[in-house]
C-alpha cells in the first residue's frame, strides 16, 4: 500500500528517557531556568531588532554607532548599518581594557606532547605582528587571504590578523589535496597563500608545503606564500614568492591599531562540499557573526571565567571558526587547542589531556564519540575525568545509545550535554540544550535558541503535525545567518531561498515533539522511501547502534522493484564476529525496536565508514554501492579511499 508523497517523514524513533539539570548546575548558570529562557525567546521572536539591537550596543565595540538593525532586500539580509567595529578588536582590546590581558587565551598541546600558552596580551601582540606582515606583503581591505596550516596557535593569529585589516580569510581544513586548495583559492582569487612546512598526525609528518606548491602552479591569483616552521620538515621555498613566518615576524612591528570595518565587511568564506558539486564558498560578515558566536557560545556552553574548555574541531570547519577562535576569544574564554589525533600515540589522548589540564567544557562530534565506544572502554577508565562539567556534540545527530554512553562514561552521569545542531550557513548554533535550563533528551538537540524560529514544513509547504517530519526551515533572520555565496548569488538564492520563499531552507528534516522538542532526521536527499513510508536515516542507524555489537551504522535506500526503496545499512561491529547468525539478530532487534517496516533487507559488515574529512558519513557513496553501481559524483572530500575500494571490492 503506498501513501501519496506528502514530504512528511514517518517517525518511528522511541525516546523517552529525559535528564534535567541539577539544581546545582541551574543555580550557576547565565540561563538557570526554562522561565528565564521563555523570557528570553519570546523578547528575541517578538522584538528582534529592539533585542539585537540592544545585545549588539552591549555586547560589541562601536568605532561608529549602527543607525539600523536590519535590512531585507529580496533575500539579501544586512544587519547593523553604517556601524563600524572590528571582531580582532572584540576578541583582543576589549578584552584587554577589560584587565584580563593576564588570562590564557589559547593553551595548546602539539600531537608529540610540545606546549605553549599564550596570554591575551601575548596573543594580541602576535595578531598585530602578523597583521603588520600581511600588509607588508600589500593585502589589504577585501583582499582573501588562503590559509592552509595546521591546528597551532599560529592558525588562530592568522584568522585573527586578517579580521584585524579588514583581509577575508578562507581556511582549507589541511587534509584537503592540492586540486581542492586550487579549486578555493581561484573560486575566491585568493591573494596570500599561509601554510607550513608539515603537520603531525598520528606520528608522521604531513608535508603541507609540498602540496600547497602543488596547489599554486594552479592558482594564479595566488602571488605570495608565507611558511610557518612547524615540523622542521624539509621544503623548498620559491625565491620571491615563499617566505619564512618567522623571517617575517622579527622585521614586523606589534602595533596595529584594528580598522574599524563596516558591519557587513567580509569576514570570511568557508567552503563547504554540498552534497555534489562544486564546493561553495559561504560568506559571513563582521559584526552580526561576532554578535551570534559570542552569546551562543556563553549561552550554550555557559562559559564561566574559570573554564578551560576545549572544542575538538578543527579550525577548517565552521565550528572551529566560531567556537574555537571567534566565539570563546570575544567572551574572554580560555580554549585549548591540540594539534594531532585522538589516537596517538595511544586511544586514551583525550582523556589523558582531560585529566592532566583539568579541563572542564568538552565539546566534540558523534563520529570521535563512536569511534571511542569502538576502542574501548578501558582507555576512558585509565583517567579521571572528574574536571569536566559540561559535554557538547555537533556536526550529526547523535544516535541515543552513543549519547548515554557520552554522559555515563565521559560526564559521569552528572554533565549536562548540549547537542547543538547548527550548519556552516547558520555561523553559530541555532537550537540545543541551554544547560542550566533545558531537561535534555538523548538525540535531540531539543530547542531553538533566542532568535530562531524554526518551521517543519511538508513538500505543499504547509507546517507539519508534532512527531510527524518534514523541511525544517527558519521563519526569521538572525544576525549570524549567512549573507551568500562568493560569487555566486543567484545559486544562494536558488538553494536557500526559493523552496519556500522568504524562509530559509536549511536542507534537513526534522519532528517536533508533543514537549516542543525537536529531533533532526538527516539531509532531505537521504530520506528512505519504503512502499510510501518515507523513513529517517538516522532513526534506522539508532536501532541499529542500540544493539550492543554495532559501533557505527549507516541506513540508505536503494532500489527495489515492489517496495519502491529497500533499506540497505552498512555496519561496523565492535567485539563481535561479523556472521549469519549476527545478520538475523541485528534484523530481529530493530524489528523490536521500531518496527517491522524498518528492517534493513541488507546488512553488510564493514570494518568502517565512507566518511568526509569532518567525519560524516557519505550515504550518498553507500547509495551507489548499495544499488550496486560504482561509486559517483564528487569524492573529494572523502577521507579514506581504502574504504571506498574495499566497500567497492566486497561481492556479498
Ligand atoms: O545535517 C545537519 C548536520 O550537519 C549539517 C551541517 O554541516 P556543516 O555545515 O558541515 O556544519 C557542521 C557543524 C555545525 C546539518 O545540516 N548536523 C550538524 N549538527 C547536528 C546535525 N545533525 C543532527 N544533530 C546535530 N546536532
Amino acid at each position: 500500500m503506498s501513501k501519496p508523497e506528502t514530504g512528511q517523514i514517518d517517525s518511528v524513533m522511541q525516546e523517552d528517557r529525559q535528564f534535567p539539570p541539577s539544581t546545582e548546575f541551574s543555580a550557576k548558570a547565565h540561563i538557570g531556568s526554562m522561565d528565564k529562557y521563555h523570557d528570553l525567546y519570546a523578547k528575541a521572536k517578538d522584538d528582534p531588532e529592539g533585542f539585537w539591537g540592544d545585545c549588539a550596543k552591549e555586547e560589541l565595540h562601536w568605532f561608529e554607532p549602527f543607525q539600523q538593525v536590519m535590512k531585507q532586500d529580496g533575500s539579501e539580509y544586512s544587519w547593523f548599518l553604517e556601524g563600524k567595529t572590528n571582531v580582532s578588536y572584540n576578541c583582543l582590546d576589549a578584552n584587554i581594557e577589560a584587565g584580563h590581558g593576564n588570562r590564557t587565551a589559547i593553551l595548546w598541546e602539539g600531537e608529540p606532547g610540545d606546549t605553549r600558552a599564550l596570554t591575551y596580551s601575548e596573543l594580541h601582540s602576535e595578531v598585530s605582528k602578523f597583521a603588520n606582515v600581511l600588509r607588508g606583503l600589500g593585502v589589504a581591505s577585501g583582499d582573501v587571504v588562503s590559509i592552509y596550516m595546521p591546528m597551532t596557535p599560529e592558525l588562530a593569529i592568522a584568522m585573527l590578523a586578517c579580521a584585524r585589516i579588514g583581509a577575508v580569510h578562507s581556511v582549507i581544513f589541511a587534509g584537503f589535496s592540492a586540486g581542492a586548495i586550487a579549486d578555493r583559492n581561484n573560486d575566491a582569487e585568493a591573494k596570500v597563500q599561509l601554510t607550513s612546512d608539515g603537520l603531525f598526525r598520528r606520528g608522521k609528518i604531513l608535508p603541507l608545503k609540498e602540496t600547497v606548491d602543488e596547489a599554486l602552479e594552479k592558482s594564479p591569483t595566488v602571488g605570495k606564500c608565507i611558511v610557518l616552521r612547524r615540523a622542521e620538515n624539509e621544503v623548498s621555498m620559491v625565491p620571491g614568492r615563499d617566505f619564512w613566518w618567522h623571517d617575517l615576524m622579527a622585521e614586523a612591528a606589534d602595533v596595529c591599531a584594528a580598522e574599524p570595518l563596516d558591519s557587513e565587511a567580509d569576514l570570511f568564506i568557508l567552503y563547504t562540499s554540498g552534497s555534489t558539486g562544486k564546493p561553495k564558498g559561504i560568506r559571513h560578515t563582521t559584526a552580526g557573526y561576532n554578535l551570534w558566536t559570542k552569546m551562543t557560545f556563553r549561552w550554550v556552553f555557559d562559559w564561566q571565567p574559570e573554564d578551560l574548555y576545549w572544542c575538538t574541531a578543527d579550525c577548517g570547519w565552521i565550528t572551529g571558526h566560531s567556537y574555537i577562535v571567534y566565539g570563546p576569544l570575544s567572551n574572554g574564554a580560555t580554549v585549548f587547542m591540540y594539534e594531532g589525533a585522538p589516537n596517538h600515540p595511544e586511544p586514551d589522548r583525550f582523556w589523558e589531556m582531560i585529566d592532566r589540564h583539568k579541563l572542564t567544557i568538552l565539546y566534540t562530534a558523534p563520529t570521535a564519540i563512536r569511534a571511542f565506544i569502538k576502542w574501548g572502554d578501558e582507555h576512558v577508565e585509565k583517567h579521571d575525568l572528574s574536571s569536566l562539567r559540561l559535554l557538547g556534540t555537533v556536526g550529526e545527530g547523535i544516535n541515543p545509545e552513543a549519547w548515554m554512553w557520552y554522559h555515563e562514561k565521559i560526564g559521569y552521569g552528572k554533565c549536562p550535554i548540549v547537542d547543538t545542531w547548527w550548519q556552516t550557513e547558520t555561523g553559530g548554533i541555532m537550537m540545543s540544550p541551554l544547560p542550566g535550563a533545558t531537561s535534555t533528551k538523548p538525540g535531540s538537540c531539543t530547542t531553538p535558541l533566542p532568535g530562531v524560529v524554526p518551521v517543519i514544513l511538508d513538500e505543499s509547504l504547509q507546517p507539519v503535525p508534532a512527531n510527524q517530519g518534514g523541511m525544517l526551515c527558519i521563519d526569521q533572520p538572525w544576525p549570524g545567518m549567512l549573507r551568500g555565496i562568493w560569487g555566486d548569488q543567484d545559486r544562494y538564492v536558488d538553494q536557500y531561498w526559493s523552496t519556500a520563499p522568504g524562509k530559509y531552507l536549511t536542507g534537513d528534516n526534522a519532528r517536533v515533539d508533543h514537549d516542543g522538542y525537536y529531533w533532526i532526521m538527516g539531509r532531505i536527499d537521504d530520506v528512505i522511501n519504503v512502499s510510501g513510508h518515507r523513513l529517517s536515516t538516522i532513526e534506522v542507524e539508532s536501532a541499529m547502534v542500540s544493539h550492543p555489537a554495532v559501533a557505527e551504522a549507516a541506513a540508505v535506500g536503494r532500489p527495489d522493484e515492489i517496495k519502491g526503496q529497500a533499506i540497505a545499512v552498512f555496519v561496523s561491529v565492535k567485539g563481535a564476529e561479523a556472521s549469519e547468525d549476527l545478520r538475523a539478530e541485528l534484523k530481529r532487534h530493530v524489528r523490536k525496536e521500531i518496527g517491522a517496516l524498518a528492517v534493513p533487507d541488507d546488512i553488510r559488515f564493514t570494518e568502517a565508514l565512507p566518511k568526509t574529512r569532518s567525519g560524516k558519513i557519505m550515504r550518498r557513496l553507500l547509495r551507489d554501492i548499495a544499488a550496486g553501481k560504482e561509486a559517483a559524483g564528487d569524492t573529494s572530500t572523502l577521507e579514506d579511499f581504502s574504504v571506498l575500494a574495499k566497500l567497492q571490492g566486497d561481492e556479498e
